[in-house]
């Protein structure tokens, strides 16, 4: 797959096959993220690779799911991640370390695309609680997490200028809007008023 199928391909998926993802692919996202770009090569990141079925139970309970969908809404029992990468931030004095997560995640999930892998970048979680589950030092400031599994929905994307919320229509497929190529663009400068 090239890296701009992957691109426009990848969709943030929240509901997955109970397939496991071989831990050598797991391996790979992460070597991933381990060569994205670094503010001054700083490197701020370790990574928690979770596969473990029982930790992953634990871990799930920690995610508040897609908060634009009303009613609340979360993955069933059979569509659960298989697998979960934590972020921890080592330097907690490094201004750029954001940046640097952003670039990162990127990376693991264009690679989890090229492997047919869905995945989901999750900032709104329970660190305390992730820290009990997953025995994590004080000193590592945990991020967010990337959930990652075998694709088990397909998602639509929508040209849209006018809502940023994603929904999910009759069938309980999920649409999610995107501002159109033009609306965002500017070329070499504004125009002159
Ligand atoms: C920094 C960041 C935090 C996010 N946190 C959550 C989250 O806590 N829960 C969730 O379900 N999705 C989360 N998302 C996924 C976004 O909802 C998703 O990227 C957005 O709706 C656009 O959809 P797309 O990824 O399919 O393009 C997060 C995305 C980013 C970039």
């Amino acid at each position: 797959m090239q890296v701009y199928e992957a691109i426009i391909k990848r969709r943030s998926i929240r509901r997955y096959k109970q397939k496991p993802i071989p831990l050598e692919i797991l391996r790979k996202l992460v070597n991933a993220a381990r060569l994205a770009p670094s503010a001054a090569n700083l490197q701020p990141f370790k990574y928690i690779v979770v596969y473990d079925k029982n930790l992953c139970d634990k871990i799930f309970k920690t995610i508040k799911w897609a908060s634009y969908l009303k009613p609340s809404w979360s993955p069933e029992k059979e569509e659960r991640p298989t697998a979960y990468i934590v972020f921890l931030n080592t330097q907690k004095d490094n201004p750029y370390y954001m940046r640097d997560m952003g670039l990162a995640a990127e990376n693991i999930m264009l690679t989890a695309e090229e492997e047919g892998i869905g995945s989901c970048i999750l900032y709104n979680i329970d660190r305390e609680a992730i820290r009990d589950i997953l025995n994590i030092p004080g000193e590592y400031q945990i991020d967010s997490m990337i959930s990652l599994g075998y694709k088990g929905e397909e998602v639509i994307l929508e040209e849209d200028s006018n809502r940023v919320e994603y929904w999910r229509d009759e069938n309980d497929v999920l649409h999610v809007p995107k501002k159109p190529l033009e609306e965002i663009l500017i070329i070499n400068r504004f125009p002159y008023q």
